[in-house]
């Protein structure tokens, strides 16, 4: 299996997702390959923001040596599942699709609910690594036999 998680800058939370779910998957000794990519070109060829990689070292995890990059259309060929933080990642996304196999590939990683964006706030990135983690969990009980 593989997923692409995607949020606007590819910073804070789709890294922590990336992170996240690929530790998960590995702890469960799951083959599945995990990246992630932002629509907003700002911060190409960057790390993760240093917020999120605290907050990921501070629960076991190193995001540390991902690097920012773009969606681009092509992701639909290589991803089983596409799952998207927020409801303009899911317009923004859903605007790319070229048919209805890649809109089917494309979910909210809380299903009906949303991970908000903390660039803005310091306090959020503990409980968004939270949210994000209970998101994985959830993923990985729906698709571990697949
Ligand atoms: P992310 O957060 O989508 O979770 O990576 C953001 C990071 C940077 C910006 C916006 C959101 N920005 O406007 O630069």
């Amino acid at each position: 299996m593989k997923i692409l998680m995607v949020c606007l800058g590819n910073i804070c939370r789709s890294p922590l997702a990336e992170g996240i779910m690929q530790h998960l998957a590995d702890k469960e000794r799951l083959d599945w390959e995990v990246d992630s990519a932002g629509t907003g070109n700002w911060h190409i060829g960057s790390p993760p923001d240093r917020r999120s990689i605290r907050a990921a070292a501070d629960e076991g995890v190193d995001i540390s040596r991902q690097i920012c990059r773009l969606f681009r259309v092509s992701d639909f060929d290589k991803f089983d599942l596409i799952l998207v933080m927020d409801k303009s990642n899911l317009s923004d996304i859903l605007a790319k699709a070229r048919n209805n196999v890649d809109r089917n590939k494309v979910k909210l990683l809380l299903g009906d609910k949303i991970v908000p964006d903390p660039y803005y706030d310091d306090t959020q990135f503990a409980p968004v690594f939270k949210l994000i983690e209970a998101g994985c969990k959830e993923i990985i009980k729906e698709y571990k036999t697949k």
